[in-house]
């Protein structure tokens, strides 16, 4: 039998590695892509265009390189550990080059329908009617991968926000900003504390007479920068402290962060202290934010009460008079594409793994990237995709519905208590769980175990280093050969965009001896027998 044929919906970084995907495990990928280029969210334009993600000039990466890239293709290692949009851009089309992956895709092509075909539960097809130039064309296809992200649609609630249509300044959604020029000498509001909402304010407070930063809740605010000046994602993001969290008790995972980043500045004084714990609620990303309000550039804010003309009041009674308002209020999302009534997804968008909708006949219909990693995206949906293909595949197979169904209500109740009751953070997974859990499904989960029988050295580095994503290419169907090497090398490519001033090497902190590297290696074989016994 030739190829099935599959459509991929979105050409960002879930739709470049899904259409790489299909081509690995032989598969016919057509890719339709609505605007005129790669790269959805990071391809920064100066002019929003409905339908399509949008960022401002600056706007750079919150998780590191190493951590970011997809998992048999590391960033160059020149590459800055934080990525501006436009070295993203320059990885992804380095990617789509190395791959081959331009002539699946067509641009200017937008999918307007994705339907069941009337024999469906015999052959799991689709009608997906596409429009390209004003003229709509049909195709049918063996499978669909949903590449099209989750933030094209602003979420306005101007219904908590009495008066807004009686001001008359200018207000927009964070979506909506591109970069500082036009907001000088400005009095300016943003709402919201999220990261979007955080990096306009320290980037507006340059130039505008003044920034106000209204929240309700607060947030715990992390650094890029962690201890010894390393990108914090990748000595957080480890194998040994996964385990750790699932043994330490959370009210003291919570204590240690929470006094680690009061240690840098008190969240109560500088008006940020929120009430939920550290690990409740999704963190934000600024090393600026506590310069800027120490400086009295940004004056942290309570909840907004109702707008006047010209002026906000807050819940305080406090009035400030103000110019333009940003609502980074964050995004909702939707697939107008699928058909109206609810044959694919319920109400809540319920996924099997936030990939396979539970009802369908067929599981030829895969959603990639519509979740929310405490960490990268891009490995993560990567990930989704060579799963995804393989069950199109018939290489694997899905649980019963009434299985999947109960595995998504599990989630849900869980997700429901570990963070704030937050429709928007339903998403939300941790990072080295999450991709273990998809790993084990394709069996790609590095085993530990016999690593460190066989290459301790490398072991060592998995367990105790950065979970890149390379780790998933150890072994297994799509085993890469540079995996181990990449890995090896992931320190190098860290330290070296940084040194750009070489010291004489008398200066080079000497490293462990070997002796002490051995006892620790025999130590943690030690420990990890008893964790395996145990678990
Ligand atoms: C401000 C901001 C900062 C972020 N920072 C990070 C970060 O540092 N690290 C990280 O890992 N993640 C970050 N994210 C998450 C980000 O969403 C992902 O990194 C990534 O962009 C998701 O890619 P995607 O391909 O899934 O979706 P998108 O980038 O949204 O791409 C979707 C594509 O689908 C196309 N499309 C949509 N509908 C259709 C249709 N009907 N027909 C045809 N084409 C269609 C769109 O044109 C678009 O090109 C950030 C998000 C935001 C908003
Ligand atoms: C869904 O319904 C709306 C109107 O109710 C219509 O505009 C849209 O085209 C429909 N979508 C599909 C895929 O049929
Ligand atoms: C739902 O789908 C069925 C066929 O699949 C169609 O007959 C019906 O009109 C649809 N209902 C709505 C509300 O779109
Ligand atoms: C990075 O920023 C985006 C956009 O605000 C957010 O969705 C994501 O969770 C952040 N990443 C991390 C690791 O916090």
């Amino acid at each position: 039998m030739p190829g099935k044929r599959i459509a991929v919906i979105g050409a960002g970084v879930s739709g470049l590695s899904a259409i790489k995907s299909c081509l690995e495990e032989g598969l016919e990928p057509t890719c339709f892509e609505g605007s005129s280029d790669i790269g959805g969210l990071w391809r920064y334009e100066e002019k929003p265009e409905g339908g399509r993600p949008s960022i401002y000039k600056s706007a750079t990466s919150n998780t590191s390189k190493e951590m970011t890239a997809y998992s048999d293709y590391p960033f160059p290692d020149h590459h800055p550990n934080y990525l501006h949009n436009s070295k993203i851009m320059e990885y992804l089309r380095m990617y789509t080059k190395h791959f081959h992956l331009m002539k699946y895709i067509q641009f200017l092509s937008k999918v307007c329908s994705v339907r069941k075909r009337s024999d469906f539960s015999s052959t799991g097809q689709w009608d997906v009617v596409v429009e390209a130039e004003g003229k709509q064309e049909s195709y049918v296809f063996d499978g669909i991968l949903v590449c099209t992200g989750l933030y094209t649609d602003p979420f306005l609630p101007f219904e908590n926000f009495p008066g807004i249509k009686r001001f008359k300044g200018q207000y927009i959604h964070s979506l909506e900003y591109k970069r500082p020029d036009k907001f000088q000498e400005k009095r300016i509001i943003v709402i919201g504390i999220g990261n979007s909402g955080v990096d306009l304010a320290v980037e507006l407070s340059h130039v505008a007479e003044q920034v106000f930063l209204s929240t309700r809740r607060g947030a715990w605010i992390w650094n890029r920068v962690w201890d010894y000046g390393m990108p914090t994602d990748t000595i957080l993001f480890t194998r040994f402290n996964s385990i750790l969290k699932k043994f330490y008790p959370t009210s003291l995972m919570n204590r240690w962060a929470e006094n680690k980043l009061n240690a840098r500045f008190n969240h109560d004084i500088y008006g940020l202290q929120p009430q939920h714990r550290f690990l409740s609620h999704q963190a934000t990303f600024s090393d600026d934010l506590p310069n800027h309000i120490i400086s009295g550039r940004v004056l942290m804010k309570p909840n907004v009460r109702e707008f006047t003309e010209t002026s906000v009041i807050f819940e305080d009674g406090t009035k400030e008079n103000i110019d333009v308002i940003i609502f980074a209020t964050g995004y909702t999302f939707s697939f107008p594409f699928l058909e109206n009534n609810s044959t694919i997804l319920d109400s809540h968008h319920s996924m099997f793994k936030f990939v396979f909708p539970p009802q369908l006949e067929k599981a030829t219909l895969a959603f990639i990237g519509i979740l929310q990693p405490v960490g990268a995206t891009i490995p993560t949906s990567e990930l989704q995709s060579r799963w995804a293909v393989r069950v199109f595949k018939g290489l694997n197979q899905l649980p019963s519905v009434s299985d999947m169904v109960a595995d998504i209500t599990k989630k849900r109740k869980k997700n429901e208590k570990e963070f704030l009751n937050n429709p928007r953070d339903t998403r939300r997974v941790q990072y080295v769980d999450y991709m273990d859990e998809i790993a084990s499904e394709i069996g790609v989960k590095p085993n530990l175990f016999s690593l460190f029988l066989w290459d301790p050295k490398l072991a060592m580095e998995v367990f105790f280093g950065p979970c890149t994503p390379y780790q998933y290419r150890l072994q297994g169907p799509g085993k890469w050969a540079q995996a181990r090497e990449a890995i090896l090398t992931q320190r190098e490519r860290i330290i070296k965009p940084l040194r750009t001033r070489i010291l004489s090497s008398g200066q080079h902190p000497s490293s462990a001896p070997l002796w002490l590297k051995s006892i620790c290696a025999a130590l943690l074989l030690f420990i990890l027998t008893i964790i395996i016994i145990k678990g």
